[in-house]
């Protein structure tokens, strides 16, 4: 399987500028309320018209989720949103997330808002080479929000409440133009593979002097989660790739045909043709973007001598793909090695979850 990834690798680098010019079906949209100012011919907008003062009226959120089906991407500038109205705005798209805290205890003052900065419980700039500052260098990896959960997420809302002078932006890859770009030959062989997601594989990757080896309790709280890696994008009509440095293993392949295949379909999507970059401008400046079908890193900033408080939502996503495809697997497919032995042998798991109950939560 893959034997040849050597060649496939130097395929695709052939086929880069060809695929530059696939473009994704784009859907068209009724002018509506909202204006969207494109960041990039296909990917990316930043929207304005919203009266971020009151709860939105549903037609703005339809218009919204049909915006962001079609850009992926979507800056709001000077929301003026605080932990409260932030975490309200959220839930209309659905359950929210409580966010784990895991080697970074929680600052902001909701359960639903997860810490994305570099500043402690004390407010103060996490110290260099704490765990907690190895922990978030996972970030600067290219990955997609909760794919090493089992339910997985949809929209990530992430929103300004200190910036640095300099740095510190996000960048952005469009995995349905990403998945568009590949070589058939490519696309056909991984339709129905199935990828293991676990966040101590990028905590790993990014800092392999303290993520060698993840501690029995970091590997209880947060083990693999398995989807597809070709997925059908919330648009309905997009096929999109599905993966994220998080992406330990393909299943049913060898190490290190697994490992090469990841990295083949990392690297292309990595191009710069597929991504745009967002500054943050100002404080209360939010950017929601789509899981499903993006990926995103942080880029660097001086973290020992600036702050950076972000604060980010995250929703749970109750489409199709919801919960992967962990029901259909066997216990011997779920990687002893990597503690997915404790997460499945527990009686109940996501996939048993209501519409109803996902939305109650
Ligand atoms: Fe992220």
């Amino acid at each position: 399987m893959f034997s040849s990834s050597r060649q496939t690798l130097k395929y695709l680098h052939h086929v880069s500028a060809s695929s530059t010019q696939a473009k994704r079906h784009l859907a068209s949209i009724a002018p509506g309320i909202l204006q969207a100012k494109p960041l990039s011919p296909s990917f990316g907008a930043e929207v304005d018209g919203i009266d971020w003062s009151r709860p939105l009226a549903p037609e703005v959120v339809r218009e919204i989720v049909q915006l962001q089906n079609k850009w992926g991407v979507l800056v709001f500038r000077t929301t003026g949103l605080t932990d409260t109205t932030h975490v309200q705005y959220s839930k209309n798209f659905g359950a929210l997330e409580t966010a784990h805290a895991m080697n970074k205890p929680r600052r902001a003052s909701l359960p639903q808002l997860y810490d994305a900065g570099n500043l402690g419980p004390d407010d103060k700039i996490i110290p260099q080479f704490s765990r907690a500052w190895w922990h978030t260098k996972g970030n600067g990896l290219w990955h997609t929000d909760s794919s090493f959960h089992q339910h997985r997420s949809s929209y990530s809302a992430l929103r300004a409440v200190e910036l640095p002078p300099v740095g510190g932006q996000t960048k952005y890859a469009d995995m349905r133009a990403a998945y568009l770009g590949l070589p058939n030959d490519i696309k056909e062989r991984i339709e129905n593979l199935v990828a293991e997601h676990w966040i101590w594989h990028s905590r790993k990757l990014a800092a392999p002097q303290e993520f060698d080896k993840p501690t029995d309790g970091e590997k209880a709280t947060l083990p693999p989660a398995y989807h597809k890696l070709v997925q059908i994008a919330p648009d309905g009509i997009n096929k999109t790739l599905y993966i994220a440095s998080h992406a330990r293993r393909i299943l049913g392949m060898a190490d290190s045909e697994s490992t090469s295949l990841i990295k083949i379909l990392l690297d292309h999507a990595q191009q710069p043709q597929y991504q745009v970059t967002v500054k943050w401008k100002n404080v209360g400046d939010l950017v929601q973007w789509d899981n499903r079908c993006t990926m995103h890193r942080a880029t660097a900033f001086q973290d020992q001598s600036n702050r950076r408080d972000m604060r980010r939502t995250t929703i749970h996503d109750h489409g199709p793909g919801a919960f992967g495809v962990k029901n259909l697997l066997s216990a011997d497919d779920i990687d002893i090695r990597a503690g997915g032995k404790i997460d499945i042998s527990e009686g109940a798991t996501p996939e048993t979850q209501t519409q109803e109950q996902i939305l109650a939560m």
